[in-house]
């Protein structure tokens, strides 16, 4: 969507761009083509995610002095100074441009970017994007890795906790909200830093979950599904571009020109420049794709990669490729002029410290408006899954409350695994919390189970598994405790390090113990609240079957305790709605609301016919469907109405749907509105998410909500990839989730 400017606005901006690109040229003219190979290299300082503090040596400094043109992991002013200083004393004195890893927040850790998409709240996307760009920004920052904009279908990948989950439309209202959260109005500003729109692309596609695995998709598929968040992210005006690690259909990221030049360039007019992952472009090598760092290199750059992060392939080989005519100069020069011009944009040049000041990295971090940004963005993320006969919210007069759950006290886990510089004792924990919330009740606590640890950390003999009488015992301790309590608070779930990056997991059930643990309490015959901390969708359909009451918390970040407390205790009304798809196994994977309908389509309502695209030992339905979530109120949907029942492909209607409060309490429901394109030249998923609105109603208050339906909402790519409103029958749907059962019809002429 572009935002028309006023004529004046926008030949100020033409002006500008002007400038910046006058004073680009006028640097790049004075550059060798020793210093332009180094300027498009990113070199890693070591960062130390226990003490948070960054280390440099007699080697890094000597790189910026020679005029690399990038550092990432510096998490320190005073560190950022050092090497700025000794940038200054290279020939053309090139200021540094410091990427990190600001992915939920910086000091002040934010929900999981999944947790947070589950908010269906943009403003607050923006909003904890701006503090974390503050507080980055503070400490000499002045590029972020982030946002993540991968759609993910697939629960066994560690990384869906990074993104907006499984919807292409709400992944890039999210994508876009984000980019504009760091990069605020003003990008020279210190207090805004570049986004970076990552991993490029269908990252989340890898086959069966696995991280770094291959992702074999159509075009039509890439571009229906995995491209438009980056598109929205581009147009929201990232200034960087990140490539992914996976091939697509035989091409690593790395080296697809037609993704990074073609499509990024050429269609989308993206004008900042692209990095790639972590040693990604030397990797070309392994994946097969190059026969060694020349030729990766080469490829890469011709491709449309501009900065090597952290490789060999530039630093060692651009150089001696360019003159040897293999990559033209120009090539080169366009990826150095890509860099600078960010760097200009950044005001850079004009002050190349002007993000680094140690007293104001002192005073920005942790501000208490920051927690209470975290405070209310982690309650508005919380996902409501069951709650019968209303157990939920409980009363804060309780005499005895048993908290069970290891994960209760873990302050280090409730900051999710891309922490970076998050402190475990910044956070509140759910015990913490609830011990103040309850101030005249007895809590109880016990472990009930071990903190679960990654496979590979076992093999590298870091920790074991529990046996199965240490179990026992620590079930036992559990029940104990259990056995004096009016109700039982049992946290259960994922630890950080069972999520992100190179954490994808087989069985997504609950870690060892777990579930034992709650079948042994469920025995009590007490109310159990189970709350759920996790980086992904888990298959808790025992739970689910068996337990009065499920909130998914996900990674809440440093008032995770604050904002669990918030809901159970029913200071907050939850609103969170899944953004992706809860299987009931790992088996159903990939599962997914916007599916194709297939010539022999599933009826969930009609599981007799096994000649249907079903699985006969599992329900067709999910366990949670996209859009879930519930509220302590009930919401109810009537009327739906189309103002028009027929329309030409130029033309808007109107779906008109009342929603009712019919519970006892307020609360704000995100209804949701879903159209279907029956007939296609291709065929089309039977529901795509094409608006939503809040709705605020009081307890029995009623109202009648508007969504337009035009073009926006309407059309498909056609096989050319433009997008198109075919003529043919539409359904349109609203509900509080993509089940959505109000439906109505209509035609386009
Ligand atoms: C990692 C990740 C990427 C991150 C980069 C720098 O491998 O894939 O998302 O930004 O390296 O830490």
């Amino acid at each position: 969507m572009t935002v028309a400017c006023s004529p004046t606005k926008h030949s100020k901006q033409k002006d500008a761009e002007a400038e910046i690109a006058r004073r680009v040229d006028s640097v790049l003219a004075l550059m060798t083509l020793e210093e332009k190979a180094l300027q498009v290299s990113q070199v890693a300082a070591w960062f130390d995610v226990k003490t948070k503090k960054t280390i440099i040596s007699e080697d890094h400094l000597a790189k910026a002095k020679a005029g690399v043109g990038s550092f990432l992991m510096v998490s320190e002013a005073s560190v950022a100074r050092k090497l700025q200083e000794a940038a200054m004393q290279s020939r053309l004195k090139i200021p540094l441009i410091f990427g990190f890893d600001v992915i939920h927040g910086y000091r002040t850790t934010f929900p999981i970017p999944l947790a947070e998409s589950c908010s269906w709240d943009t403003a607050i996307a923006y909003k904890s994007a701006r503090v974390a760009a503050t507080e980055a920004a503070s400490a000499g920052i002045n590029w972020t890795f982030a946002p993540m904009v991968d759609i993910a279908r697939d629960a066994r990948w560690g990384r869906i906790i990074e993104g907006a989950g499984e919807d292409p439309y709400l992944g890039a209202l999210f994508a876009a909200a984000r980019v504009r959260g760091f990069q605020g109005e003003d990008l020279s500003a210190n207090n805004t830093i570049a986004a970076c729109a990552k991993h490029f692309a269908a990252y989340g596609a890898a086959e069966g979950g696995r991280d770094y695995n291959t992702a074999d998709i159509s075009e039509r598929t890439l571009r229906e599904v995995y491209l438009p968040p980056f598109k929205a992210a581009v147009e929201a005006g990232a200034q960087t571009v990140m490539t992914s690690f996976n091939e697509i259909a035989g091409v690593p990221s790395s080296i697809n020109k037609y993704l990074l030049t073609d499509i990024l360039r050429k269609e989308w007019k993206f004008n900042g420049f692209v990095v790639s992952d972590w040693e990604s472009i030397d990797e070309v090598v392994v994946h097969g794709a190059a026969k060694d760092y020349e030729e990766s290199a080469q490829k890469a750059i011709t491709a449309g990669v501009d900065m090597d992060m952290e490789g060999e392939s530039y630093p060692k080989h651009l150089a001696k490729l360019v003159r040897e005519k293999k990559v033209s100069q120009e090539t080169l020069n366009q990826a150095v002029r890509n860099i600078l011009r960010v760097k200009f944009k950044l005001g850079l040049f004009d002050d190349p410290f002007r993000y680094i000041n140690e007293a104001r990295e002192k005073e920005t971090m942790l501000k208490a408006e920051h927690r209470a940004l975290a405070r209310e963005a982690a309650a508005k993320s919380i996902v409501l899954l069951k709650n019968e006969n209303d157990l939920l919210p409980l009363s804060k007069s309780l005499k005895t409350v048993a908290v069970v759950g290891a994960l209760a006290q873990s302050k280090r886990d409730m900051l999710g695994e891309w922490e970076m510089v998050g402190m475990p004792d910044d956070v509140v924990s759910p015990l913490e919390a609830i011990q103040a919330t309850l101030k005249t009740a007895t809590v109880l606590y016990a472990k009930g189970y071990e903190l679960p640890a990654p496979a590979w950390k076992k093999r590298k003999g870091e920790t074991k598994e529990p046996t199965e009488a240490e179990l026992a015992a620590l079930r036992n301790e559990a029940l104990n405790v259990a056995k004096r309590a009016d109700v039982v608070i049992a946290v259960v779930g994922e630890t950080a390090d069972l999520t992100a990056e190179a954490h994808s997991r087989a069985d997504i059930g609950l870690p060892i113990g777990q579930e034992e643990l709650l079948k042994e309490l469920r025995k009590l015959g007490k109310p159990i609240v189970m709350v759920m901390t996790n980086g992904r969708p888990l298959a808790i359909s025992w739970a689910a079957e068996n337990l009065p009451a499920i909130v998914c918390a996900w990674h809440l970040g440093v008032e995770a305790g604050n904002a669990i407390c918030d809901v159970l205790f029913g200071d907050v009304n939850p609103t969170g709605k899944l953004t992706v798809t809860f299987p009931r196994s790992v088996g159903q994977i990939p599962i997914y609301y916007n599916h194709k309908n297939t010539g022999r389509p599933s009826q969930p309502e009609n599981e007799i016919d096994r000649y249907k695209s079903r699985y006969i030992d599992l329900p067709d339905s999910p366990l949670y469907p996209f859009g879930y979530g519930l509220s302590y109120t009930t919401f109810e949907y009537s009327d739906l109405k189309l103002s028009k029942k027929e329309i030409n492909t130029n033309e808007t209607l109107t779906a008109t749907v009342t929603v009712k409060n019919t519970g006892k309490r307020d609360g704000v429901e995100t209804a949701q509105l879903y159209v279907r394109d029956v007939v296609g030249t291709f065929t089309r998923p039977v529901k795509e998410l094409k608006g939503f609105q809040k709705v605020e109603l009081k307890a029995g208050e009623a109202k009648t909500i508007t969504f337009k339906i035009g073009k926006e909402e309407l059309a498909m790519l056609d096989k050319n990839f433009k997008p198109v409103v075919e003529p043919g029958e539409f359904e349109v749907y609203v509900g509080s989730d993509s089940r959505a059962p109000l439906k109505e019809r209509f035609t386009v002429k």
